[in-house]
């Protein structure tokens, strides 16, 4: 089948107002990643050159397809007048000549390319028109598949179906697969004689069988097909995905402690024997080496966690947070664009971005590194074996050494030397009797009032 080619056709004109955002649809994230993104992802896999249908205010669309696939060819529908309305827009990319011409819509972000390569395959078989079957829980809203002596004769949209056509349980998938040398001959041939008077892309099956050619139905699951027009379904595709994603994690030897709290991100990558606490969020580009330990409400986004480090509980990784081994980073601690080497501890309340800290050194409670001057960020670099008292303000750019200490509640402002110890803080004074004193007066006054 490699030696076929094959044009993707995505639709994500039809925006639908239930989504009830000013986000266009197909922008929405599923698993930290937008649908049509992942749509394009399992498109891409297949190798198919790719055309997206975008409609005319959505240029933010049209940005994050550009992102994913840098390729692909856009088109807009300027009237949102049904799918093959929407798929004649990309008319000039149809007929650039493929072998398949499959049609996807931006709303199926579970779409796996397996259930395109079976689309595609049937049309290497010698159908010209493919569709994704399946029996969804509740029909309603999808259009009904007819099939006759094994046979698929048409598609009914429900709006227009009778009684006996609604009582069918398998239903339309929605996505599509065309021969690319008849695709065109059969769109044109599409009208709007319809409930709706839109030009549906359904039509396409029984106007190839008039034309004497083949039309049949794939199965599919639900999870493929899944369209989502709604904030109720979006959510119940996210947890769909994510028992998959808990599932995969567990089969692969992590310890989750309570999985229905615990969110991960496709890219996540788990060593052997790691442990999540309850209610820890992993975001996209997170790796967790062997033996290290999440513990409970942390969140953690393009960080990776070195072999037996511990995180948490409270504690946040964001881009550019690495780990080494045996790092421990406690509760409210907060690591940004920063590198933690190898059994460094930052226990309590930090902030530490845009810096390194040397092995085996000890962040203090309370430690911030200044990093942003409200113009440009700047670097800490804090060395080896050092120590930062408690409650310290390390003011970028900034270098403590190797073996140094900060005296706690200083405000490092210049570089320190190995070894040595910075006290940047006021000195302390004491007064000897001073409170006594006090007393004396006040007891004073009042006995004169
Ligand atoms: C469609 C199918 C239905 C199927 C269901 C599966 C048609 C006519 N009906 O119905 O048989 O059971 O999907 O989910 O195909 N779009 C445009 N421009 C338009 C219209 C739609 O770009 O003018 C895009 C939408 O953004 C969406 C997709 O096409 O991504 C499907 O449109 P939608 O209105 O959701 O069709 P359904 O009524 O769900
Ligand atoms: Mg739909």
């Amino acid at each position: 089948m490699t030696d076929r080619s094959c044009l993707a056709i995505v639709l994500a004109a039809g925006e639908g107002t239930r989504m009830r955002s000013r986000l266009p649809k197909v922008l929405h994230r599923i698993g930290g990643r937008t649908m049509i993104a992942r749509v394009l992802d399992a498109v891409m896999a297949g190798g198919a050159r790719v055309a997206v249908v975008r409609g005319p205010d959505h240029a933010a669309v049209e940005d994050e397809a550009r992102r994913v696939a840098p390729d692909a060819s856009f088109f807009t529908q300027t009237e949102r007048r049904g799918t093959a309305h929407a798929v004649l827009a990309a008319r000039e990319a149809i007929a650039r000549d493929a072998d398949d011409v499959l049609v996807l819509f931006g709303d199926t972000p579970l779409v796996r390319p397996q259930i395109l390569a079976a689309l595609r395959d049937a049309i290497a078989k010698g159908a010209s028109v493919a569709v994704l079957g399946f029996r969804p829980a509740s029909p309603a809203g999808y259009g009904r598949l007819i099939v006759q002596g094994g046979e698929l004769i048409d598609i009914r949209e429900e709006k227009d179906a009778n009684a006996a056509e609604l009582a069918i349980g398998l239903c339309n998938g929605g996505l599509m697969a065309l021969d690319g040398k008849r695709a065109l001959h059969i769109l044109d041939k599409i009208d709007d004689a319809n409930a709706k008077k839109e030009f549906y892309l359904t039509r396409a099956v029984a106007i190839a069988r008039q034309m004497g050619l083949k039309a049949v139905a794939i199965d599919a699951e639900e999870d493929d097909v899944r369209g989502i027009n709604t904030k109720t379904q979006l959510a119940e595709t996210e947890a769909i995905l994510q028992q998959k994603l808990r599932a995969a994690a567990m089969e692969a030897g992590v310890t989750l402690v309570a999985p229905e709290t615990v969110f991960l991100s496709e890219d996540t990558k788990f060593g052997s024997d790691v442990t999540v606490e309850p209610y820890v969020v992993i975001g996209p580009g997170v790796r967790v080496d062997d033996g290290a330990t999440i513990r409970a409400f942390s969140h953690l986004e393009g960080a990776h966690v070195g072999k037996g480090a511990r995180v948490g509980p409270y504690a946040r990784l964001r881009p550019g947070a690495d780990l080494g081994a045996d790092v421990h980073i406690g509760n409210f601690v907060e690591v940004k664009a920063a590198t933690v080497e190898d059994g460094a501890k930052a226990n309590h309340l930090s902030y530490i971005g845009d810096a390194r800290v040397g092995a085996g050194a000890n962040v203090g409670a309370g430690t911030i590194t200044c990093n942003y001057d409200g113009v440009a960020k700047h670097r800490t670099d804090i060395g080896a074996g050092a120590f930062v008292g408690s409650n310290s303000s390390l003011v970028a750019p900034v270098k403590i050494g190797d073996g140094a200490y900060v005296g706690s509640g200083s405000v490092v402002t210049k570089d320190v030397p190995a070894n040595s110890l910075a006290l940047g803080r006021a000195q302390q004074t004491v007064k000897e009797g001073w409170v006594k004193r006090l007393r004396e007066l006040k007891s004073l006054g009042k006995s004169k009032g």
